[in-house]
């Protein structure tokens, strides 16, 4: 018998040692995997254009989440042919990096709302939300009008900032200080929008509710809705991508 099968034959038979050996093993694997981990600063590539929510983005990701619109839409476009020639461009990891928490989910009873921005008119989503089946007949999506007729808080805007800079989101003390009036002025048609826009590039500003009078929840929720998945330009991506 040669020496290396009865080494093995030593280690297969002595619990102590096959527990001690493997766990070795193990460790080893996990050093390696997980060591790397401490000295990088972030796990995701960042990806020009993605850049936190706005005031007014954040305020229309709330009421989403509140509402538990991700019960029934995911917001992740999968790398696979059907989905991106559904959807668009698959989702990037860098594009949910200042989401707390992400809405990937896994379920959809609707439709993938990751690329949804600037699909539809705000006339039509301010429709569809008040009333799904005026729009698509068939839909089975509830009805979400009182958001139409409820006055979107605006006074804890800072507070939400610091909290999403708690958790890693890069706000400055600038955007902190500025929230509230950012948030009314993205959404009012006659606002001065020069601040927002330079403190959130390619922020879309204007009355998203059809009622310019009033701030409403709906105009934080059509806001959201129609950022959505349109910060990274995939059009200027693409020649890099076929040059490589
Ligand atoms: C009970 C499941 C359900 C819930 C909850 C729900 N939806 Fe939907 N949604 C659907 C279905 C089904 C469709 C497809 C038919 C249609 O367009 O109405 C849809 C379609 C949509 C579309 C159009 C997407 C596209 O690409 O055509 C948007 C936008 C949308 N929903 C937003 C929302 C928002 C915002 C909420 C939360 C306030 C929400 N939905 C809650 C089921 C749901």
């Amino acid at each position: 018998m040669s020496t290396t099968v009865s080494a093995h034959k030593r280690i297969e038979k002595n619990v102590t040692l096959l527990a001690a050996l493997s766990f070795l093993v193990v460790a080893i694997g996990g050093i390696v995997e997980i060591a790397p981990l401490f000295w990088i600063d972030s796990t995701v590539e960042k990806v020009e254009g993605v850049r936190p929510y706005s005031p007014l983005e954040l305020a229309g990701r709330n009421i989403y989440v509140r509402e538990g619109c991700y019960n029934c839409h995911s917001q992740m476009v999968r790398p696979f042919r059907d989905e991106v020639e559904r959807y668009g461009p698959y989702s990037l990891a860098a594009e949910s990096m200042y989401d707390h928490p992400f809405q990937w989910g896994s379920k959809r009873t609707g439709p993938d709302l990751a690329r949804v921005g600037n699909r539809y008119s705000d006339e039509w989503h301010v429709q569809h939300l008040v009333n799904p089946q005026s729009v698509v007949p068939e839909s089975i999506m509830p009805t979400y009008a009182f958001l139409r007729e409820r006055p979107l808080r605006v006074d804890d805007m800072a507070a939400h900032l610091r909290a999403q800079r708690r958790v890693g989101v890069p706000y400055t003390d600038e955007q902190v200080e500025h929230a509230q009036a950012d948030l009314a002025a993205q959404a009012d048609p006659d606002a001065d929008t020069d601040g927002v826009l330079a403190r959130y590039p390619k922020a879309q500003a204007r009355d998203f509710d059809g009622d310019p009078r009033r701030l409403t929840e709906m105009d934080a929720l059509v806001a959201y809705l129609q950022m959505l998945g349109t910060l990274v330009d995939f059009n200027a991506a693409k020649p890099q991508e076929q040059a490589q």
